[in-house]
C-alpha cells in the first residue's frame, strides 16, 4: 500500500469518527463493526421486503401489521423509477406509487425502513426499474461511467432523497429510514465495463454520500464498495458464504435472504422450506450478523405490464405472507418464533462478539459473552443427514440434522430451526409427494363464487387497422418501435404468387420460416391463424417453420410479435433486441424467397388498446358480439359484482390461453396458461443441506400460474367491467371467480 493511500484511509476513519460523534448528538444513523447505530443506540435488525407497487395502498396497513407481528422491526423496499417517472419529467407518486405514504405507514407502526433507491433495481421488474425513455437519450450506456447516464441517475436519486428529506423521513430527522442503497448487485456486471465500471462505482458512492442523508449507504453484492459504503450479501446462506464486509469497521448485513424464488411463465413453483431458511438466518446471527432481510416477506403481484421478461403476474415468491396478503403457514409462524428467539438475544449480540467452539466434526457453538455476564449461544449441527446429541457447558443437547438451537442464556433452548412447532395446517415438508400435498392445500378452502359469466366478444383486427399502419423497408426491432407502450407489434407483408407456381396444383408444401429475437409470435396467413411460437426465460429468441398454403395472386402474411416484459439484467441490457429478425418462404419454383429486407407494414399495439376498450367509455366505441366466435385475438367483456366479504379475490383462468386482464380499466397483469412447466423440473421438498432451486419445486406438467389476483379495492359492489384480451383461444365459459383464498 502506498503511503498516500494509507494516509487517505487513516483520514477517512478519522472522518468517520468525527462524523459518528457528531451523529450521536444529531440523531443520525452511524455504524461500526458490530451494528448500525440509530441515534446512539445499537440495533439488531430483522427486516422484510415489501414492494409498495406490488400491492395496493388498501393492503399496505395489513401487510405491515403482519410484518410487525411476525417479529420484524424493519421493512425494505426498492424505489421503482419507471413507476415514478413514466415520461421524462412527468412524475407519479399516486396510488400504488405513493412511496411517502408507504414509508409513513411503516413509521406509524414503529418500524424502520431500508430504502433501496438503486435506481437500477432488477427486481424481476420491467427494464430493471428504468423508464423506457432513458434508453433513447443520445449516447447513453446504462450503469457505467457514462455522462448522460450518470446525469439522469443522479437527478432521480437526488429527487428521491430530497423528497424523503422534505417529509422528514430519514432517521436523522426523526423518520424511519435508517439505511439507503445505491446501485444493486453491480459487482456481477462490473468486470464487463472494465475501468468504466470501477470509476462508476466510485462515482455512485460519492454521489450518494454527497446527498447528506445522514444515514449509511449500502451496496449489495459489491465486494469493493468504497468507504464508507457498506457492502452487503444477497444469497441463500450468507452466514456461511459471505466473506464479510470489506472492513472490520462495517457491520455484517444480509440484504436479500431468498425466502423462495420468483416464477417465470413455463417455470415451476419454488418452495424454500422454512426449516432451511431458519437455519440460514440463525447461522448469520450466530456469526456476528446484525441485519437480515427476508426477500420477499410479501412478494405480491406484478400488475399491468410491470413484470420483467417472462415473469408471471404473481410475484408470490413463496413468502411468509402470500400474494393475497395471508400468512403462509408454517412459514410465517416458524419465522416469527425464530425472530422472537433472535430478539431475545439482541442485547447480548450487540454487546459482544461471537466466539466459535467446535463441538464435533460438523457441530459448533457460537457464544456471545457480554461484559456484565450475559451469555447467548447458538449450537449448530451442520450434518445434513443425522441428528446428534452433544455436550455444551456440561449440559446435553439434542439437535436434529441440519439445525441450529438458540440459547438466549447459554442454557435453555428456546428455538431449534428444524422443529416446526407452529400450527402447521398445510405443507408436509417431509412428504415424498410435495406436489400433491401442496396442490390440494392450495385450493382446499378457496370458494368458487361465480362461474359461467355472460361474455361478449370483440374480434381484434388481424394485421391491425389500415389507418394506423406505417411502412418500413426491412424488419424493425420490436422494443424501440413500440417504445414499451404495448406488448404487441404487427409485421404485415403482401406476398405475390405467380399462378404458374407448380405448388398450386401439386400442393407441394411451402414453408414459412421465421426467426425472432423474442418473445412470442402468432402467425396469420390471409387472415387465418397458422401457428404460434415463443421463447423462454433463458432463451427469449426462437425460430418457427410453418407449412402454409398460398393462393395465386396476393397473399397477406401478418405476424403479431409479442413481448412479455423488457430485459431487466446483464451488462448493456439496453441493447438487447426483440421482435422478428428474418422471414423466408421456402419451396417456390425459383427456390426460397427472403422477405427480411422487403417493405413491411407495421402497427404498434392492438385496435382494442388504441380504443381503450377495457375502460367503460372505450368499451362503448366498438360493437360487442354476444356470441363466442373464432378464438384467436379476441377481446372478452363481462360485468361482475364484488363477491361478499372482504377477503382477497382471484380469477381462475386455467381454461384460457395467453393474454392480459383489465378490471374497471386497470390492467392487473398478463396471463399465460398454455406454457406448461416441463415434466422433470420438480423435486421433493427436502430442507436439509444446501437448498437450491431444484430442491423443492412443484407444478410440473401444469401452467405456471392459473389464479390471478384481482385486488378487492379495484371493485365496486356491482357493475364492474372485466375485460380479457386472449391471443390464442380458450373457453371463457369456464372462467370462475374465487374468494377466501387461503394457503395459496
Ligand atoms: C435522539 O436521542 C435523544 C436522546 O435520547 C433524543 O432527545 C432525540 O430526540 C433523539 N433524536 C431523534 C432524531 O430521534
Ligand atoms: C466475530 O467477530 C470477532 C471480532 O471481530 C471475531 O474475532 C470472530 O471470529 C467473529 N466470529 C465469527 C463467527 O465470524
Ligand atoms: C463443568 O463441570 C466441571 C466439572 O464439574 C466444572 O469444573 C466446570 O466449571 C463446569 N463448567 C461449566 C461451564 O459449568
Ligand atoms: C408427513 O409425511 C410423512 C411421510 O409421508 C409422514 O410419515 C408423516 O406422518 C407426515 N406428517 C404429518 C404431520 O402429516
Ligand atoms: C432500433 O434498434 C435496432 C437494433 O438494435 C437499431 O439497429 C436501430 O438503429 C434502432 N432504431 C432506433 C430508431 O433507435
Ligand atoms: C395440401 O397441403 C396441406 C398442408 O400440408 C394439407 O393439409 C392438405 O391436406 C394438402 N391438400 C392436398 C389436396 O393434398
Ligand atoms: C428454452 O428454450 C431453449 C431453446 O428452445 C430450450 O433448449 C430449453 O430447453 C428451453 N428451456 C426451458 C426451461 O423450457
Ligand atoms: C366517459 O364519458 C363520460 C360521458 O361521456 C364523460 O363525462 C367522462 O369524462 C368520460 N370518462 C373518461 C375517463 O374519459
Amino acid at each position: 500500500m502506498a503511503n498516500s493511500e494509507a494516509a487517505i484511509i487513516v483520514g477517512f476513519w478519522l472522518w468517520v469518527c468525527i462524523y459518528m460523534t457528531k451523529g450521536l448528538n444529531a440523531g443520525e444513523v452511524t455504524y461500526d463493526g458490530t451494528s448500525l447505530i440509530v441515534n446512539g443506540t445499537r440495533k439488531l435488525l430483522i427486516s422484510g421486503s415489501i414492494h409498495y407497487p406490488r400491492s395496493t395502498p388498501q393492503m399496505w396497513p395489513g401487510l405491515i401489521d403482519k410484518a410487525k407481528e411476525g417479529g420484524l422491526n424493519c421493512v425494505q423496499t426498492y424505489v421503482f423509477w419507471n413507476m415514478h417517472e413514466p415520461e421524462q419529467g412527468k412524475f407519479n407518486f399516486e396510488g400504488r406509487s405513493d412511496l411517502v405514504k408507504f414509508v409513513k405507514l411503516i413509521h406509524s407502526r414503529g418500524m424502520y425502513v431500508s430504502l433501496r433507491i438503486g435506481p437500477y433495481i432488477e427486481a424481476e421488474w420491467n427494464f430493471g426499474g428504468f423508464p423506457y425513455w432513458l434508453r433513447e437519450i443520445p449516447g447513453i450506456i446504462f450503469r457505467t461511467d457514462n455522462e448522460p447516464f450518470k446525469r439522469e441517475m443522479q437527478r432521480f436519486t437526488e429527487m428521491i432523497a430530497n423528497m424523503m428529506k422534505r417529509e422528514n423521513l430519514f432517521a436523522s430527522q426523526g423518520g424511519p429510514i435508517i439505511v439507503a442503497q445505491i446501485e444493486n448487485e453491480y459487482g456481477i456486471v462490473e468486470p464487463s465495463f472494465r475501468e468504466g465500471g470501477r470509476s462508476y462505482v466510485r462515482w455512485a458512492a460519492n454521489m450518494a454520500i454527497e446527498l447528506n442523508t445522514n444515514v449509511p449507504w449500502i451496496m449489495c453484492k459489491q465486494p469493493d464498495a468504497p468507504n464508507p459504503i457498506i457492502n452487503t450479501c444477497n444469497g441463500l446462506y450468507c452466514g456461511d458464504t459471505f466473506d464479510g464486509p470489506n472492513s472490520n469497521k462495517k457491520p455484517k448485513m444480509w440484504t436479500e435472504n431468498w425466502i423462495g424464488w420468483f416464477q417465470v411463465f413455463g417455470g415451476a413453483k419454488h418452495h424454500r422450506p422454512v426449516e432451511n431458511i431458519a437455519y440460514a438466518v440463525a447461522r448469520f446471527y450466530a456469526k456476528n450478523g446484525t441485519f437480515v432481510n427476508y426477500y420477499m416477506y410479501h412478494g405480491g403481484t406484478n400488475f399491468g405490464r410491470s413484470g420483467g421478461p417472462f415473469i408471471t403476474a404473481s410475484y408470490d415468491y413463496d413468502a411468509p405472507i402470500d400474494e393475497y396478503g395471508n400468512e403462509r403457514e408454517p412459514k410465517w409462524s416458524h419465522l416469527k418464533d425464530l425472530n422472537t428467539a433472535i430478539m431475545r438475544c439482541s442485547q447480548t449480540l450487540l454487546s459482544a462478539r461471537a466466539e466459535t467452539f467446535s463441538l464435533g466434526s460438523s457441530q459448533e457453538a457460537h457464544v456471545y459473552r457480554g461484559h456484565s455476564g450475559q451469555c447467548a449461544a447458538f449450537l449448530s449441527n451442520m450434518n445434513p443427514t443425522s441428528g446428534v446429541t452433544l455436550n455444551f457447558q456440561n449440559m446435553t443437547y439434542s439437535l436434529p440434522a441440519w439445525s441450529v438451537s438458540i440459547l438466549p442464556d447459554c442454557k435453555t433452548v428456546v428455538f431449534n430451526t428444524a422443529n416446526v412447532n407452529a400450527q402447521s395446517k398445510t405443507h408436509n415438508l417431509t412428504s415424498n409427494n410435495p406436489q400433491r400435498k401442496l396442490k390440494s392445500s392450495y385450493f382446499l378452502s378457496n370458494k368458487e363464487v361465480e362461474k359461467g359469466f355472460y361474455w361478449e366478444t370483440f374480434k381484434e383486427k388481424i394485421g391491425g387497422s389500415e389507418d394506423t399502419q406505417f411502412d418500413n423497408k426491412g424488419l424493425l426491432e420490436h422494443i424501440n418501435t413500440t417504445k414499451d407502450t404495448t406488448d404487441y407489434l404487427w409485421y404485415n407483408i403482401r406476398v405475390d404468387v405467380d399462378e404458374n407456381e407448380p405448388f398450386i396444383r401439386s400442393n407441394s408444401s411451402l414453408v414459412l420460416a421465421i426467426g425472432s429475437h423474442g418473445y412470442a409470435v402468432h402467425v396469420f396467413v390471409n387472415d387465418h391463424f397458422s401457428g404460434s411460437a415463443h421463447g423462454n426465460k433463458s432463451n427469449p429468441g426462437f425460430s418457427l417453420n410453418l407449412h402454409i398454403s398460398l393462393r395465386p395472386g396476393k397473399n397477406d402474411i401478418s405476424l403479431l410479435s409479442v413481448m412479455v416484459g423488457l430485459p431487466d439484467s446483464g451488462a448493456y441490457f439496453e441493447r438487447k433486441t426483440a421482435g422478428i429478425s428474418s422471414v423466408m418462404i421456402q419451396g417456390f419454383k425459383g427456390g426460397s424467397r427472403d422477405y427480411s429486407q422487403e417493405l413491411w407494414a407495421y402497427q404498434i399495439g392492438l385496435v382494442g388498446e388504441k380504443q381503450n376498450i377495457f375502460t367503460k367509455n372505450g368499451s362503448r366505441t366498438v360493437n360487442w358480439n354476444p356470441s363466442i366466435s373464432d378464438q384467436h385475438l379476441t377481446w372478452y367483456k363481462t360485468t361482475i359484482d364484488a363477491p361478499e366479504g372482504d377477503g382477497p379475490i382471484s380469477l381462475d383462468l386455467r381454461s384460457m390461453g395467453k393474454g392480459q386482464i383489465w378490471i374497471n380499466g386497470e390492467s392487473v397483469g398478463r396471463y399465460w396458461i398454455i406454457f406448461l412447466v416441463p415434466l422433470g423440473d420438480c423435486s421433493t421438498c427436502d430442507y436439509r443441506g444446501s437448498w437450491n432451486l431444484k430442491k423443492c419445486a412443484t407444478n410440473c406438467g401444469q401452467p405456471s400460474q392459473t389464479l390471478y389476483h384481482i385486488p378487492r379495492s379495484l371493485l365496486q359492489p356491482t357493475g364492474n367491467l372485466l375485460v380479457l384480451f386472449e391471443e390464442v383461444g380458450g373457453e371463457p365459459s369456464k372462467i370462475s371467480l374465487l374468494t377466501d383464498l387461503k394457503n395459496y
